[in-house]
């Protein structure tokens, strides 16, 4: 029997290029409230949401995650003949199957391995996971990693619990080989008993055959909101012990931006010092799911609020409900 050759990955990773992709159509508070019972001044004080993006109607998931992952390829300075692997984390590609990731690999002009995953508001964190771990594994040398969303098509705009908070976007990274550890072990996990705190309103079989209405998505906003609360500070004391690194030496806290309201209250549990600057994309981005962490860290890079070389924490999550949270070298 001979011995079966291992792949021979990378001795270390990191994020070599970030790209983002808003649409362009500014949605107001005022736009939204013309449909649900609700006024300007609620919806910024209960979430800190001044404005959102809409993609078009004839713009797709895969359109935007292309537009993403062309911009985060063009910055980690690479060409699509080294991509080993699309990963696209999204839960508003319309298909089931095939998987958004293939159209995108093909589209960025490379015949990579493809796949989406559904881990909704932690998709991101779960692809950098998987990413990081392909890379020094040895399965791909360079990995794309894109969260996406295109979540005014699952939304039930005269919902008013939901119709304010959720958006469209996507944001991607290169992940590749690196001579320093630039990402640290991931902390991940689910939590199956809250299934339903967000969720669509009925499967394709009950549209199917029960006739019922298109499944938008549901959320029981509260109990998601205090799991977030309660549960995520932790998870993300517990990245930062397990990359060997302290609130003090983060140079950027990059939360999923769900709520400014969780923002902050993370940051009270984990006592983060003053002079770490926390994205706050939400404001004008709303909660782009998958996309809402890449997003905010293209801005916070842009603007010069976080530099490229920092240490930052990441954290991830939602419907599921799921969660992971990461250390990362910023690109
Ligand atoms: O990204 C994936 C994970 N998702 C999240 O992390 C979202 C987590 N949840 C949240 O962000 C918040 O729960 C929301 C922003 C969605 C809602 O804020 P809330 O502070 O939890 O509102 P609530 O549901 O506790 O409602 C408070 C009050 C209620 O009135 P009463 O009973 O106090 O008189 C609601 O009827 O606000 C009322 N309300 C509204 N008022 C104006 C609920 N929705 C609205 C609205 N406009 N749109």
């Amino acid at each position: 029997m001979s011995a079966i050759k291992e792949a021979v990955g990378a001795a270390h990773a990191r994020i070599l290029g970030v790209g983002g992709y808003r649409p362009a159509r500014v949605v107001t508070n005022a736009e939204i409230c013309e449909r649900i019972d609700s006024t300007d001044e609620w919806i910024r004080e209960r979430s800190g949401i001044i404005s959102r993006r809409f993609a078009a109607e004839d713009e797709s998931v895969v359109d935007m995650a292309v537009a993403a992952a062309g911009k985060a390829i063009a910055n980690a300075g690479i060409t699509a003949d080294q991509i080993g692997c699309v990963i696209l984390s999204t839960v508003t590609h319309p298909l089931q199957t095939p998987s958004g990731a293939a159209d995108v690999a093909h589209r960025l002009g490379t015949t990579a391995a493809a796949m989406d995953i559904s881990a909704a508001c932690a998709g991101f964190c779960y692809g950098v996971s998987m990413a990081n771990d392909m890379v020094r594994g040895g399965s791909a040398s360079h990995v794309v990693v894109i969260g996406c969303e295109k979540l005014s098509d699952f939304t039930d705009s005269y919902d008013r619990t939901s119709a304010f908070i959720f958006a469209d976007g996507a944001g991607a990274v290169v992940i590749g080989p690196s001579e320093e550890p630039g990402i640290g072990p991931t902390i991940w996990g689910s939590d199956g008993s809250q299934y339903d705190a967000i969720t669509q309103r009925a499967s394709w079989i009950d549209v199917r055959d029960h006739n019922v209405d298109f499944p938008m998505l549901t959320m029981q906003g509260q109990k998601v909101f205090r799991w977030a609360v309660w549960q995520m500070a932790p998870v993300a004391e517990r990245a930062m012990a397990a990359a060997g690194i302290t609130a003090d030496d983060l140079d950027a806290f990059i939360p999923h931006q769900a709520n400014m309201r969780i923002t902050d209250s993370m940051i009270k549990a984990l006592k983060l010092p003053a002079h770490v600057p926390v994205a706050r994309d939400i404001a004008e981005a709303g909660n782009t799911s998958a996309a809402s962490i890449p997003l905010a860290m293209e801005r916070m890079l842009e603007s010069g609020e976080a530099k490229s070389g920092g240490t930052a924490l990441l954290i991830g999550f939602g419907a599921g409900l799921v969660y992971a949270a990461q250390v990362v070298t910023l690109p």
